[in-house]
């Protein structure tokens, strides 16, 4: 028996499949969630309790943001005879600041928020103070550091207390077994530097 012919699909002009696979780069700029608005998802916290800590979640990060870009400034800065010891010390703490803001980043995201994240918007809503551009010595290093972490950590403990009474237990988790431990850490490895024996200490 004479074998049927394969049956030919109609394929569609060469012009159309060019098109199809060609990147559209004209996309217009709109935004489908505004900062502040909340996008409600079924976790059992209400609309208000989750823009609440939303809102603490971003101020502890726009901080977070601040302090580790301040520990890469300094990693790269500092001079002295502590060299070495500061600029590992230094990126380790980075490292640790990373992780950090991706957990309270993504808790923004998964309440339902909107996370803070381009460096302009940081600089606006930080309470960190700016330090120079230019370098400083290793103590004042130390000194700005430390004092970025009590800030965060101070603010921690408030925002871990009030996210509690909230019903948040998830946002207290962050505050407490996250910020408030990796911080606190920190702050020791850090002012040890300080004492009067140091080669760092003014
Ligand atoms: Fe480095």
């Amino acid at each position: 028996m004479a074998k049927k012919p394969a049956t030919k699909l109609p394929s569609a002009p060469a012009t159309k499949r060019a098109i199809a696979v060609q990147p559209n780069l004209h996309q217009e700029g709109h935004e489908t969630q505004k900062y502040g608005e909340i996008v409600k998802l079924p976790n059992g916290l209400s609309e208000d309790v989750c823009k609440k800590s939303v809102a603490l979640l971003n101020q502890c990060l726009a901080d977070t943001i601040t302090l580790r870009d301040m520990y890469k400034k300094h990693h790269w800065q500092v001079v002295g005879p502590t060299f070495n010891q500061l600029h590992l010390m230094y990126d380790q703490h980075y490292e640790g600041q990373v992780l950090l803001v991706d957990i309270l980043a993504e808790r923004v995201q998964l309440l339902g928020g909107i996370s803070l994240a381009m460096a302009a918007d940081i600089a606006e809503v930080t309470r960190i103070p700016r330090p120079p551009r230019g370098r400083e010595p290793a103590a004042v290093q130390i000194r700005r550091l430390a004092e970025a972490h009590e800030l965060i950590i101070v603010a921690a403990r408030e925002a871990a207390s009030a996210v509690d009474e909230a019903g948040d237990d998830g946002s207290n988790d962050v505050f407490v077994s996250n910020v408030l431990r990796t911080n606190e850490l920190q702050v020791w490895f850090l002012t040890e530097h300080l004492v009067a024996a140091s080669p760092v200490a003014t």
